[in-house]
């Protein structure tokens, strides 16, 4: 016992949690991701396990993506990437509603699986079932080997490194990563960026491990926001465009380890209903970053603001109009705009884990939570 208590500490390798040791890994574990794919040097980018499949990825009429929890939401990030830069179909599909429907496959679908663990019982079946109708099918995992590894035809892993907290951080940012070189690559094969594009966004890449790293200078600001709130009972998560999949992830970051009640939703919804639960009790975090809807992030922040609701903002860095409107900001590096999740997911993975501390949780494993889910 003793001894599995002192191995434990050298692997949390001087860090209180594996979250946090996790949390920050991302520069290395993103950078591992794109290790061997990505120079933007001589402006090189190829996918090993993908190239004898590029060209059918990018004659694909549709791509469907299963997955289950965080690499669900990585999946709606990579339907905005694939439809903005490789204008190619894409349905996001929890792998448990997918499975036992009787869904429309066609040969020519590309179906990407993305998990982390490779081993979550319903992305295996939803696997096995649309492999079952003739379609192609890539994988998107961090566990060489596993079962949903060895069950697609081909793939990308994400180089994370071992994910040992329940709730999953550096694996989300890894998946991005990946998919994103994959949409990209697409769409160069395909035509639909230009050289210029692709070019600036094979830089931005490779930016983004200094940007995140740089961003963990802000970890005692976001403690301190952390403070404030340690015992809200609800919380609100609202993002527009690639921001959205990254306000669930907040969501469900929070709900995970410090058992708060938190929902996340498109900004644009919130008065769709949520904007009836908004009083000075309730704490809002917007996605508030300088990107393409910016004016209308604006605005529904004037929407909260407007209703007493307590408004932490994840903004670009010298953002000069947000600070003036809301309770807290959070800044974030300037990147390109397709790249913006992998920026803006951080500050929402360290605001979780200083809550939960702070209320005494058990941050590595949750009640009720398993790392992987090998039964359905
Ligand atoms: C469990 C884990 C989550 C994870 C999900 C999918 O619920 O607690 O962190 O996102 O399974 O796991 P996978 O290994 O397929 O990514």
């Amino acid at each position: 016992q003793k001894l599995e208590m002192e191995l434990e500490t050298i692997e949390k390798g001087g860090y209180d949690h594996f979250m946090i040791k996790e949390i920050f890994e991302q520069p290395r574990s993103i950078g591992d991701s794109m290790r061997g794919r990505l120079r933007a040097d001589d402006v090189h980018l190829q996918l090993g396990g993908l190239s004898n499949y590029m060209d059918k990825l990018a004659e694909a009429e549709r791509i469907v993506i299963v997955a289950c929890g965080t690499s669900w939401h990585a999946g709606l990030v990579a339907e905005y990437l694939f439809e903005e830069l490789a204008r190619i179909n894409v349905e996001v599909e929890y792998a448990s509603e997918f499975r036992y429907r009787n869904p429309v496959i066609k040969e020519n679908d590309i179906v990407i699986a993305i998990s982390q663990s490779g081993e979550t019982a319903d992305t295996l079946a939803a696997i096995e079932l649309a492999k079952s109708k003739g379609a192609t099918i890539f994988g998107v995992c961090n566990v060489v080997g596993s079962s949903i590894a060895r069950a697609t035809h081909a793939g990308a892993y994400t180089h994370a490194g071992p994910e040992i907290g329940v709730a999953s951080t550096k694996a989300f940012t890894a998946q991005v990563t990946v998919l994103t070189l994959i949409a990209i690559a697409t769409a160069k094969r395909k035509g639909t960026i230009s050289e210029e594009t692709y070019r600036q966004l094979l830089i931005e890449l490779e930016n983004i491990p200094a940007k995140v790293e740089k961003m963990f200078e802000n970890a005692d600001k976001i403690k301190e926001i952390a403070f404030i709130f340690t015992y809200a009972r609800n919380f609100i998560y609202l993002g527009r465009g690639l921001n959205f999949p990254v306000a669930l992830e907040g969501a469900l970051k929070l709900k995970e380890i410090s058992y708060i009640h938190a929902e996340g939703y498109p900004a644009a919804e919130m008065k769709h209903g949520p904007i009836a639960l908004i009083d000075e009790d309730m704490p809002v975090v917007f996605l508030a970053t300088r990107d393409s809807s910016y004016e209308k992030i604006v605005s529904n922040i004037q929407e909260v603001k407007a209703r007493k609701g307590r408004v932490i903002a994840i903004v670009t860095e010298g953002d000069t109009l947000i600070p003036g409107m809301v309770d807290f900001v959070i800044e974030v590096p300037n990147t390109h705009e397709i790249l913006t999740p992998l920026v803006s997911v951080i500050p929402l993975q360290l605001l979780s884990y200083y809550i939960a501390v702070m209320r005494g949780r058990n941050v590595d494993q949750p009640r009720n939570l398993a790392k992987s889910v090998t039964v359905e």
